[in-house]
């Protein structure tokens, strides 16, 4: 008893702690771009080649929950809520880190010190998400016919979807063997330059409102910070880079921003 009110005490913590670092980079990314991609540069060590580096980084994401799921008890795993969240995450990570790396095309290397912030990010988050839904969780009867899981729910699904097919279309601007950049056409990004970023977003504020955990937000709040710089980054980069950039077009929010 008093081990678990420790380890859910500790994931409190961690949860805070990541809302605190989201603040931190909030303010250093107005000064500076998150560097891999379009961004990598020499000064952040050693470039990792693309492929390499996100199958690397993102591996733990998956791997350190399933492990979890596994080898320990997880009181929680047989309540629908619970199973209905994590497999949302795991929907997620299995495309992420074993399916993604593979598809990229003429991907910029990484940046070791990107690469390897982006993989203890994964252990973190991994272990923070599902420790807390297999273990901890406890939601009311019937949470799942709740609004706030039905909405969330369908705004993480919406949000995968928008995700995947912005990928999808990202890297079918390139032929084999191309590494320049063109203006991405069609879906989401007829609206937003970080179209693929938006859906990301989407899909981890749904699965915050429909999980209802300080964990689940922390982490909606986290991706929200780091990639809302990283869509209006590359909104300013289209439009420096392209004089036929189309003009109504907007970073993040359709219509908006
Ligand atoms: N949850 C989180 O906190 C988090 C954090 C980071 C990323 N992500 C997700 O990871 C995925 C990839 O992120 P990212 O930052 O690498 O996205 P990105 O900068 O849009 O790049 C995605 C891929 O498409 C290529 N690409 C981008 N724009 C292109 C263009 N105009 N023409 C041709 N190719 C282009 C990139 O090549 P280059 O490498 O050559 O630029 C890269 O291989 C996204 O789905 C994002 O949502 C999530």
């Amino acid at each position: 008893k008093k081990n678990r009110q420790n380890e859910l005490y500790i994931l409190d913590c961690l949860a805070y702690f990541m809302v605190f670092m989201a603040a931190c980079c909030f303010v250093t990314l107005l000064f500076e771009n998150v560097p891999y991609g379009r961004y990598s540069t020499s000064k952040y060590g050693f470039p990792v080649n693309a492929k390499v580096a996100w199958f690397i980084q993102e591996l733990p994401a998956f791997l350190v929950p399933f492990s979890l799921l596994v080898w320990t008890s997880s009181a929680r795993t047989s309540l629908l809520p619970n199973q209905l969240l994590i497999a949302m995450y795991f929907c997620h990570y299995v495309q992420r880190a074993l399916i993604y790396p593979f598809l990229i095309r003429g991907g910029k290397p990484t940046p070791f010190v990107s690469f390897a912030l982006a993989f203890v990010f994964c252990v973190y988050n991994g272990y923070m998400q599902i420790r807390y839904l297999s273990h901890y969780a406890v939601y009311p009867a019937h949470w799942f016919t709740h609004p706030c899981f039905i909405t969330g729910s369908v705004l993480w699904f919406t949000g995968w979807l928008v995700n995947v097919h912005s990928d999808h279309i990202l890297r079918n601007l390139r032929q084999p063997g191309e590494s320049g950049y063109k203006i991405p056409t069609g879906g989401m990004f007829e609206y937003v330059s970080g179209a693929n970023f938006l859906g990301e977003i989407t899909e981890w504020v749904g699965f915050a409102l429909a999980g209802h955990s300080v964990h689940s937000a922390a982490f909606a709040v986290f991706t929200a910070v780091v990639l809302a710089s990283r869509a209006v980054a590359h909104h300013k980069w289209y439009l420096a880079k392209f004089e036929n950039y189309p003009k109504q077009r907007k970073a993040l929010i359709p219509f908006l921003f």
